[in-house]
C-alpha cells in the first residue's frame, strides 16, 4: 500500500517539505515507501512503517549547536558520544518530536530514536528502519545495492546482518565511535535466531 493512502500522509509531507532539504525530503519518502513495502510482511503495522520512514531524519538538517540546544530543551540525557558528535542526536530528537506532536506508538518512537546506531533488543520496526534507511532505492552506493539484493533474494535477516556489519565497519573509521552500533551487531550475531 503506497504511503499516500495513509490518512495523515498529505499533511505530513507538507510538514516535511517545509523542514527538510529537497535531498533529505526525497530520501525520507523513499525510506517510507521502501520500509512500508517489506515491513508489513514481518508483522509491522503499515502506518507505523510510513511514519517512521517519513520522520526518522526530521532533525537531520539541523546544525550541531541547534541539536544540542533542542536536546537540552527536550531533557534528553546525552551520552558521551552525543556530547562530542551532535549528529548522533538527530534520531532521539526526531523521536521526541514525534511523540509530542504526533502521539506516535512506542514502536515508532523506538525505531526513530535508534535508527542511526541500532541497539541490543531493538524491535522489529527499528530493525526494518535500520535496513530501509541504508538501502532505500535512491541510495546508489554498491553496499546499498547489495543490501536490496539480499532482502529480495535471501530475506530480511540476511539483509539486516549485512547492513549492521557494513555500518559497524564504516563507523569504526570515524572520529567519534558510538558503542551502540557494535553492541547491536554483536546482539544480532548472538541472539540465536539468525
Ligand atoms: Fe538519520
Ligand atoms: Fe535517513
Amino acid at each position: 500500500m503506497p504511503i499516500a493512502e495513509e490518512p495523515s500522509a498529505r499533511a505530513w509531507l507538507k510538514l516535511l517539505r517545509e523542514r527538510l532539504t529537497p535531498e533529505r525530503m526525497s530520501h525520507s519518502v523513499f525510506t517510507a515507501e521502501y520500509l512500508s513495502s517489506f515491513a508489513p510482511s514481518l508483522g509491522v503495522d503499515h502506518g507505523d512503517a510510513v511514519t517512521a520512514g517519513l520522520f526518522h531524519d526530521f532533525y537531520r538538517d539541523h546544525e550541531a549547536a541547534s541539536l544540542w540546544k533542542e536536546a537540552r530543551k527536550y531533557r534528553i540525557i546525552m551520552s558521551e558520544t552525543q556530547m562530542r558528535e551532535a549528529l548522533l542526536l538527530h534520531g532521539p530528537l526526531a523521536a521526541e518530536w514525534c511523540r509530542r506532536e504526533l502521539d506516535v506508538s512506542e514502536e515508532v518512537y523506538e525505531a526513530i530514536y535508534w535508527h542511526t546506531t541500532g541497539r541490543p533488543g531493538l524491535g522489529l520496526l527499528g530493525q526494518a528502519l535500520f535496513v530501509a534507511d541504508f538501502a532505500e532505492p535512491s541510495r546508489s552506493f554498491p553496499e546499498a545495492e547489495k543490501a536490496r539484493k539480499l532482502l529480495r533474494l535471501e530475506g530480511f535477516e540476511a539483509a539486516l546482518l549485512y547492513v549492521a556489519e557494513i555500518r559497524h565497519a564504516w563507523i569504526r573509521l570515524q572520529a567519534v565511535v558510538d558503542p551502540d552500533t557494535k553492541a547491536f551487531l554483536i546482539w544480532l550475531k548472538t541472539r540465536g535466531n539468525m
